[in-house]
């Protein structure tokens, strides 16, 4: 495994990777401190890929004025362990300054999915997302590249983009890994104190709750946020930004299931803040939930 640390390097390694027709080269783009879930999505990479790339970047544009950029945790070390042992071929980790060079002016706004839900609790976050994700692109040419459905707002505004700026690289998500408690993975899940921790299933029992209404046959939204809602409530260390169901499509509101849904959750236990989603499948007049 080789570690490339600027981006200079790693474009002239892509275009290589490109004329020597190298095969499947897949990106797996990543702000370190590594859980399973990214794990999960390495694993995904590497079966079916020739290359595997790993990026770790802790990304300063993604980060709000007073959120955590500083305290985020960095793990690189252990980071570079773990990937060997998946048999990873490089990881990409570039330095700020060289990612944004003084003068850097260029910022991408996916309109419409960039301003709600997480966009609302923090401005400018996934235009910071979509701009180093495109750099991320255009600086590893990958044919593929791996992320996380927890993130299903983030997920959504990167297929736009890539659907919007044809850069024909196929986006591939990969379903929630959870703790055995049902906590979803999240590198934020460090800063827990161990009363936290406990608290923090609220979120996969909030879904649990909603998943149960839908299976006892309801269908409106106000009837299925308010079961995840009363879980919520009922954890005195929890605070929520936002318990939505939102078209998986479009990520506007719907009053009830009758396509694709997601119910989104953004919850605060202490000062950390957690999301987690469930994907409510129709299909053929059968709904199922899949969290
Ligand atoms: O999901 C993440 O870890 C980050 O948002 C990403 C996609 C690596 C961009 O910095």
């Amino acid at each position: 495994m080789r570690i490339i640390s600027t981006p200079g390097e790693m474009s002239r390694l892509a275009r290589a990777i490109r004329r020597e027709g190298s095969g499947r080269h897949s990106l797996v783009p990543t702000m370190g401190a590594l859980h399973e879930g990214h794990v999960s999505l390495v694993r995904a990479a590497r079966d079916g890929s020739t290359i595997v790339t790993v990026s770790i970047f802790v990304n300063p544009t993604q980060f709000g004025p007073n959120e955590d950029l500083a305290r985020y945790p960095r793990t690189f070390e252990a980071d570079c362990a773990a990937l060997q042992g998946l048999g990873v071929d490089y990881v990409f980790a570039p330095a700020a300054p060289d990612m944004y060079p003084d003068g850097f002016r260029t910022s991408v706004h996916v309109d419409g999915l960039r301003d709600r839900l997480e966009g609302q609790v923090r401005p400018g976050h996934f235009d910071g997302v979509a701009t180093v994700v495109l750099k991320l692109f255009a600086i590893a040419q990958p044919d593929a590249a791996f992320f996380g459905r927890k993130d299903a707002q983030q997920l959504r505004i990167i297929r736009q983009m890539t659907s919007d700026l044809d850069l024909g690289i196929e986006i591939v998500g990969c379903p929630i890994v959870r703790e055995p408690d049902g906590l979803a993975g999240s590198s934020r899940n460090a800063y827990l104190s161990p009363d936290e921790r406990r608290a923090a299933t609220v979120l996969s029992r909030a879904l649990r709750a909603a998943a149960d209404a839908i299976g006892r046959g309801i269908r409106a939204s106000a009837e299925i946020v308010a079961a995840a809602d009363a879980v919520i409530k009922a954890e005195p260390m929890a605070r929520p930004d936002y318990v939505e169901l939102v078209d998986a499509d479009t990520f506007d509101r719907v009053g009830s299931i009758e396509r694709t849904a997601l119910l989104l959750l953004a919850v605060r236990i202490g000062s950390t803040r957690l999301i987690d989603n469930a994907v409510i499948n129709v299909r053929d007049g059968e709904v199922n939930v899949e969290r």
